[in-house]
């Protein structure tokens, strides 16, 4: 398999208008933004769990036991050896943050990094996180106006504010933090050209200059303790304490933003289920955990081979690259009874959306709290849900599927 960076991939790839549902997408890397992936991400998975797919050089894993093998290899890297930070972000700074980032690192430095990452968001406290989302998403929500994208600038600004003042921002710090982290993850997708990756460097550098200020104030409850306890973790480069800040950001803003129109569409197409949900919070828990199996924001993820070996009982190459589809993992026949049926009630819902093994995400109980205090923010407001039923159009994007209520602009 010859080597091809993600930005050549990117370079095959054409975002049409919508596709009807019962047309397949053009390949898997238009799949997250079809009207519907999931017949196609079966078919896939019923010729082979994983197989290379020479018209894109890349090997593409589908089944559970595939994409958990792919994980769990030792072989594979979540960046390739000779680019750790992507070429067109090197040396400005967007790259800077990037190249300390917990999710962009591996071996002995990802696992001091993460050690601290994830005893740092798994200290936040649920009560106080629960009260903060719930104040802001009802903030955001009588700014929702009467446009259907208010829908969308709702969903995308809510998680960033949320966890901008958990990490210890004041708000207004949180709100301007929320645009800037839009701007700064538009380098992060290959689809980008130099146009919005000179916006994502500025985006930025402003994140770096507001987080190294913040940093440099020490009120009770600010970022400064933050970061100090990243320090008392282990995290002891001031950068990386720096970047990672951001980092919990940029890694809460577009997949937030997808559960909570994903989950707004499954409670729009089950109007019963809504109604039910509304009154109860356990329910509408479960609703949102099994969005996340069943239609999830992230679709899939990379690996990226780093010696010649044997990876999900293939014989792979070091310069591979694997594109790991988890929304088709989520609905492996093999791992789960009746896959395709939306079941809140499911007992062992085993989804991979948040990734697994060495990476796996370290907010996904932040993710699902914010989630679920914007959805109840929205049905307090008097959101018309049902109107949301009909088809809808989603970001064009390789890894994400997020709706958008306003339509593609
Ligand atoms: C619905 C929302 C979210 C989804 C679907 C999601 C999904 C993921 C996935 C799939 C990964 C692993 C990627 C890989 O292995 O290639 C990941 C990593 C990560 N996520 Fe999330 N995430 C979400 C929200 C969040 C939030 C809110 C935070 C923090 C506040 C967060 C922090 C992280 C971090 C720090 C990592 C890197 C872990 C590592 O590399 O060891 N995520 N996430």
């Amino acid at each position: 398999m010859r080597r091809q960076s993600i930005a050549t991939i990117a370079g095959h790839i054409m975002f049409k208008p919508p596709q009807s549902a019962d047309q397949f997408p053009d390949s898997v890397l238009t799949a997250a933004a079809h009207t519907d992936p999931y017949p196609y991400y079966a078919a896939l998975l019923a010729y082979r769990p994983i197989y290379s797919e020479h018209r894109l050089d890349l090997w593409i894993a589908l089944g559970a036991q595939a994409v958990t093998d792919v994980l769990s290899s030792t072989l594979c890297r979540v960046r390739p050896a000779a680019e750790p930070v992507p070429a067109a972000l090197a040396g400005g700074p967007a790259g800077a943050i990037f190249k300390d980032l917990v999710r962009m690192n591996d071996g002995p430095r990802h696992a001091h990094m993460k050690a601290a990452v994830g005893a740092c968001l798994a200290g936040f406290d649920p009560a106080r996180l629960t009260a903060l989302a719930r104040r802001t998403a009802t903030g955001l929500a009588h700014k929702l106006g009467t446009d259907p994208g208010g829908l969308d600038r709702f969903a995308s600004a809510l998680p960033v504010r949320v966890v901008a003042q958990m990490i210890g921002l004041p708000p207004e710090a949180a709100a301007q933090c929320a645009t800037l982290t839009g701007d700064f993850v538009r380098c992060l997708s290959p689809l980008s050209g130099p146009a919005e990756i000179a916006r994502s460097n500025e985006a930025a550098s402003r994140l770096l200059d507001i987080v190294q200020d913040e940093l440099r104030q020490s009120r009770h409850g600010s970022l400064a303790m933050q970061g100090d306890r990243l320090r008392s973790l282990g995290l002891e480069d001031r950068e990386a304490i720096v970047a990672n800040l951001i980092g919990f950001l940029s890694q809460s803003y577009e997949a937030t933003a997808g559960l909570i129109g994903n989950a707004l569409l499954a409670l729009a197409r089950d109007l019963a289920l809504c109604r039910r949900a509304a009154g109860d919070d356990a329910l509408l828990r479960r609703v949102i955990e099994e969005v996340a199996r069943h239609d999830p924001p992230i679709h899939n993820t990379r690996r990226f081979v780093a010696e010649d070996g044997m990876v999900a009982g293939e014989r792979m190459k070091a310069g591979d690259q694997i594109l790991l589809v988890l929304a088709a993992a989520n609905r492996d026949p093999v791992r789960h009874a009746g896959p395709h049926v939306f079941d809140p009630d499911r007992r062992d819902r085993g989804s991979f959306t948040f990734g697994a093994g060495r990476h796996a995400c370290a907010g996904q109980a932040i993710a699902t709290s914010i989630a679920l205090a914007g959805i109840q923010a929205l049905m307090a407001h008097g959101l018309d849900i049902a109107a949301l039923a009909g088809p809808v159009e989603y970001r064009p994007s390789i890894n994400s599927r997020i709706p958008l209520f306003g339509g593609a602009t």
